[in-house]
């Protein structure tokens, strides 16, 4: 119908995508091949077949195994090309792309060969794209300190600090003095939260941690003074719908509380993820609010421009691509 032609040719912004999650089975089973790394699956459709997500971690298993075929350079370079093609078809501008460092240097890559690589396909794309290096909350802060030991010769190639993994148990505050050096260092800072776990680690993220954006923030309705900052604050929220389903936070689309986040004037923006394991990429999110919530033209262009509004671009840029 037309609303959805419009939604799809609208300008995006994509402020939630873990490059890692991008990797598609058929590019896994082709790294694989060419670094002689032997897979838990015989194919591409076993692979994929294993992807019936229960909870976060069930997802977060499968998807550190995927990771296991990037080993060089050029792999991380061939991985985020792909996605950028695959965001620019979804008339995405600027994305602001999640890395994992530790999931890659734990295996013994060189971090130089982790940020090089996806830098290099973010230099060579039309689209815009800044990067986010993410501790994984499930190690220690010792662990984030050293990685970001690891990462500060390459500081002019990423711009921000998020924080990822197993959310339950890894509450914001266990990386309070961490985030605050990276503060000191001018970095952005985001975190995961409100995902799985409850509303106090959004309270810890903004407070302990000083985020300027929540990463799903979508359990904040839970806790009313919570939302009314939130909105007051215009903290932005990084909703990700079809993850949120595959992970099973919402059951079905229709239970999706994107709608009343943005009836409660929450700076919502919508975004993919991991689209190679959940289902799809922008569109493929904005496709399915769409058909399954009560939202029209004025959502979608509020959507569309919460994005620019809650990227880390300076005003003129944004300006230019509202
Ligand atoms: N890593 C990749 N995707 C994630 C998510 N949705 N939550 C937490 N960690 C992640
Ligand atoms: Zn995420």
């Amino acid at each position: 119908e037309q609303l959805r032609a419009i939604v799809r040719a609208m300008p995006k912004a994509e402020l939630h995508i873990h490059i890692e999650g991008s990797l598609e089975p058929e590019l896994i089973f082709a790294l694989a091949e060419r670094n002689g790394v032997s897979l838990a699956y015989e194919s591409v459709e076993h692979l994929r077949s294993a992807y019936a997500f229960t909870d976060l971690q069930s997802f977060l298993d499968i998807y550190y195994a995927g990771a296991s075929v990037l080993l060089k350079e050029q792999d991380f370079h061939d991985m985020t090309q792909a996605y950028l093609q695959r965001a620019q078809a979804d008339n995405v501008l600027h994305t602001e792309i999640f890395f994992d460092p530790q999931t890659h240097t734990a295996r013994g890559v060189a971090i130089a060969d982790v940020i090089n690589g996806i830098y290099r396909a973010c230099q060579d794309s039309p689209v815009s794209a800044s990067l986010i290096l993410c501790f994984l909350r499930h190690l220690s802060e010792k662990e984030a300190f050293d990685t970001l030991e690891e990462a500060l010769p390459y500081r002019d190639k990423f711009i921000g600090i998020g924080l990822d993994s197993s959310e339950v148990g890894n509450p914001p505050e266990k990386f309070s003095r961490v985030f605050a050096r990276c503060r000191e260092l001018g970095l952005r800072l985001v975190a995961h939260a409100g995902e799985e776990g409850p509303p106090a680690y959004i309270r810890t993220a903004l407070d302990d941690l000083q985020v300027e954006r929540i990463d799903h923030g979508v359990r904040c309705l839970e806790d009313a003074e919570l939302t009314a900052r939130l909105a007051r604050e215009q903290i932005a929220l990084t909703v990700c719908p079809l993850s949120n389903t595959k992970l099973r936070v919402f059951d079905q689309m229709h239970d999706h509380n994107l709608a009343e986040l943005l009836a409660a004037g929450l700076l919502v923006t919508v975004n993919s993820d991991d689209p190679a394991y959940f289902g799809g990429y922008m569109n493929d999110n904005y496709d399915a609010i769409f058909e399954a919530l009560p939202l029209g033209l004025a959502h979608a262009r509020q959507l569309s421009r919460n994005g620019f509004i809650a990227a880390f671009l300076p005003q003129a840029q944004k300006d230019a691509f509202l």
